[in-house]
């Protein structure tokens, strides 16, 4: 897959469509919408399936879901403004520093090179993020953090709409 993000989008605007022409549907059957065409076909799994080694797969998975963890953490230390604890989850569990607990050089050697992109990019993003979120305190102004924050799940995003595990 060379636009994992892109076929996410799609996929998203697909599934948007659906709904909407449903109840368009409903409201004005004479007229469906000419928009929601791609809806009628049934949704197709385009990702790339990957194969990781059985240990290595469920290793990878337990740290999904404390990335999973993790986000939420970062959304709940913003809410109550402690900023230094959001980077610092945010660097350790997700950024850059997180990487040798990952095992990221195992994963790296099984990885297609896109997926390792995407991969490298969140680090990268969370690790930004962090430094975005400390900087909170001098100005004050969440934004740049919450903009980095995106950044990262963004490669989330792009990464599950790319590939599967085989
Ligand atoms: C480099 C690729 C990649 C990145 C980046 C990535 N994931 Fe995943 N993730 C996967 C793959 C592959 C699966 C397995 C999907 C499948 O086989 O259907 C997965 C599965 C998951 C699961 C399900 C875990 C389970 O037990 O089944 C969660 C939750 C998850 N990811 C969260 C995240 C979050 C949150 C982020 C970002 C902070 C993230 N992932 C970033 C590749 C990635």
């Amino acid at each position: 897959m060379k636009h994992p993000l892109h076929i996410g989008l799609a996929a998203g605007l697909v599934f948007g469509t659906a709904s909407a022409q449903q109840h368009d549907h409903a409201m004005h059957m004479q007229h469906p919408p000419q928009a929601a065409q791609p809806a009628k076909a049934a949704p197709k799994d385009a990702r790339q399936a990957v194969q990781f080694p059985k240990t290595l797969r469920e290793h990878t998975l337990a740290n999904m879901r404390d990335h999973l963890l993790a986000l939420q953490e970062i959304q709940e230390a913003l809410a109550k403004q402690e900023y230094d604890r959001a980077g610092d989850i945010a660097e350790h569990r997700l950024g850059m520093s997180s990487l040798a607990l990952h095992g990221a050089h195992d994963v790296a050697k099984v990885m297609p090179k896109g997926m390792q992109e995407a991969g490298t990019a969140m680090h990268r993003h969370a690790s930004r993020f962090a430094v975005a979120a400390k900087d909170v305190g001098a100005t004050g102004d969440v934004r740049p953090a919450l903009a980095a924050l995106a950044a990262t799940t963004a490669q989330c995003v792009a990464c599950h709409a790319g590939y599967r595990f085989k």
